[in-house]
């Protein structure tokens, strides 16, 4: 039974799994950073350090398992927010000390990529998609340890875009789900944005043109705002959103997903062989990019693997997932182990779990 620990950002969340079978999960949104339309990194770090003792007891509770039952220790070590990811690791060190048993530290961008396994099997090699609030990558996954940056992008991530066009429309932080809902109520208009640096034969992303044409659009038309910033759990916060801000948010999802389609069908096209495409990270969770990721395998004739909605955002199973994927193919980590801040390669550093000789 493997413990999962994710805190590389704003969400703080913990799991148990045994043999792909997930046993428990539990996971706090940060809810403190809303009002700053952003995350706040003293606070995330803060907010690990308060409730990551409370989530272990609940997951240990709902499994019906005891702490001394844990045989291994995986933590997402990177990339991520270092104060928040240190705050993960400390306590991973702490429990796998205490137990005596491996630490395994997580890359998080390959464990959102293996997050559907829980329920699928990927067929290898397959084309990994990552859009999250903080990466937008392709990466070749040979197998489920042996991974290929593709593309990356060169400026904000996919998610930032989503987050920044709710912002100018005033809309609560993380806006991607409110984009994604207002937008499913409306049909594009494909001349209205940028389709952003596909002028080009390389494979990675640039999205902070996209977010300057939205806001530049919203300054024209500066009735499409929300007066006030609605409190994200307020019940039928978009009821009476205008059709006209429908359409925006129609056309802004079409053009991250007909770019991200298009690069994906170029990095399919310079890997070789591949079976299957798999996109994952919180704005996989996006009805238009779900719809847009099974019509590009289609077309590419290779399987399509997403992960159930809740799997799209950061969460402990996947980290836990990823920890025995590592466990059974028998790498760990030492003590040493360091946090890896975003913009920062995570390096392949683990040794071989040595088993213990019967005397
Ligand atoms: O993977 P994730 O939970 O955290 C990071 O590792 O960054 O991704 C969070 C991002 C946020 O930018 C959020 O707005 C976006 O995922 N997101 C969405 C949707 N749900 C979450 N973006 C578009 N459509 C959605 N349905
Ligand atoms: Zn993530």
């Amino acid at each position: 039974m493997i413990l999962g620990i994710e805190t590389s950002c704003d969400e703080t969340a913990l799991a148990l799994v045994s043999g792909k079978r997930l046993l428990a999960h539990a996971m706090a949104s940060q809810e403190a950073h809303s009002v700053f339309g952003g995350v706040v990194p003293e606070i995330a770090s803060r907010e690990h350090l308060r409730l990551l003792d409370p989530l272990l007891s609940k997951v240990l509770e709902d499994a019906g398992k005891g702490l001394e039952e844990v045989e291994a220790v995986a933590v997402a070590r990177g990339p991520g927010l270092l104060g928040s990811l240190l705050v993960g690791l400390s306590f991973a060190k702490g429990l796998a000390l205490g137990l005596g048993v491996p630490l395994i530290g997580v890359n998080h961008l390959h464990a959102h990529l293996l997050a559907p396994m829980f329920d699928h099997e990927i067929a290898f090699p397959s084309m990994g998609l990552i859009v999250s609030g903080g990466h937008t990558q392709t990466m070749l996954m040979r197998s489920a340890t042996e991974f290929e940056i593709m593309g990356v992008t060169i400026d904000d991530a996919a998610g930032e875009a989503f987050d920044k066009a709710a912002k100018v429309l005033n809309l609560p932080y993380p806006g991607g789900k409110f984009i994604d809902e207002l937008a499913s109520r409306a049909e594009p208009d494909k001349g209205l944005f940028p389709r952003p640096y596909l002028d080009n034969d390389n494979l990675d992303f640039s999205f902070s043109g996209l977010k300057t044409a939205v806001a530049q659009y919203v300054e024209k038309h500066p009735e499409l705002r929300f007066e006030r910033m609605p409190d994200p759990r307020e019940p039928g916060l978009l009821d009476d959103a205008p059709r006209e801000l429908a359409e925006v948010c129609a056309s802004f999802n079409w053009a991250v997903a007909d770019t991200l389609r298009i690069k994906v069908r170029r990095a399919l096209a310079v890997a070789g062989e591949v079976k299957s495409i798999v996109a994952a990270g919180g704005v996989a969770a996006n009805r238009m990019i779900r719809e847009t990721m099974a019509r590009t395998a289609a077309e590419n004739g290779v399987g399509l693997v997403l992960p159930e909605p809740w799997q799209c955002t950061d969460n402990g199973a996947m980290i836990a997932l990823a920890g025995q994927i590592l466990f059974d193919a028998g790498w760990e980590h030492s003590s040493d182990l360091d946090a890896i801040p975003r913009g920062r390669e995570v390096p392949w550093d683990y040794k071989r779990i040595i088993p213990e000789v019967p005397a």
